[in-house]
């Protein structure tokens, strides 16, 4: 498969973790957004925020999205704030097949328990950082989206096969579906 797909979804819907599985088995090439920044700028997102701030963060990962969407036949997880930009909205829907890992606030706390690296999650009331971020960002993550996946609380593995399985079928069902989305 030539076309490109794009993981979006809050912090905690399992973009990385459900990307870096299923990407092998469409054959294609995973790319997380936040790990290739990182490796380029040789420090940590939060170093990032911390000297650039948000703003000097959302810079570098839309030029970052245009180059790895400009390339074909990846599995890209972006990063949770990057459908704030609509240029960013853009680039996604016209370069692949856009998938939603939507999941609740739940969940999130949950997955992220532990995490002590995301600069957006360091915040007195986590729940409630996570409930306006899900207010402010779900018409945009539906807005992008060519497919909405529930992201919910079930192990990994099964939660991959199904991933998989929806965008098979949903690429089988929509057969120009890899076209349109590739701009083709
Ligand atoms: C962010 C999500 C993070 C990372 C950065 C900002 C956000 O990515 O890009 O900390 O604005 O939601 P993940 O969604 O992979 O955690």
């Amino acid at each position: 498969m030539d076309q490109n797909i794009f993981l979006i979804g809050p912090m905690g819907s399992g973009k990385t973790s459900l990307g870096r599985r299923v990407a092998p088995r469409l054959g294609l090439d995973f790319i997380d957004l936040d790990e290739e920044l990182e490796r380029r700028c040789g420090v940590e997102v939060a170093v990032i925020f911390e000297i650039e701030g948000e703003a000097g963060f959302r810079e570098r990962e839309r030029e970052l999205l245009a180059e790895v969407a400009s390339g074909r036949g990846r599995l890209v997880a972006t990063g949770g704030g990057s459908v704030l930009d609509p240029r960013n909205r853009e680039v996604l829907h016209a370069h692949g097949l856009v998938v939603w890992l939507r999941t609740s606030v739940d969940q999130q706390l949950r997955r992220l328990e532990r995490d002590r690296r995301r600069p957006l999650l360091a915040a007195p009331d986590r729940r409630e950082r996570l409930t306006r971020m899900a207010e402010q960002r779900n018409p945009l993550y539906q807005e992008a989206a060519h497919l909405i996946f529930e992201s919910r609380n079930r192990p990994m593995p099964a939660m991959a096969e199904a991933l998989h399985e929806c965008i098979r079928a949903h690429l089988a069902s929509v057969p120009d579906a890899a076209k349109r989305s590739t701009g083709q």
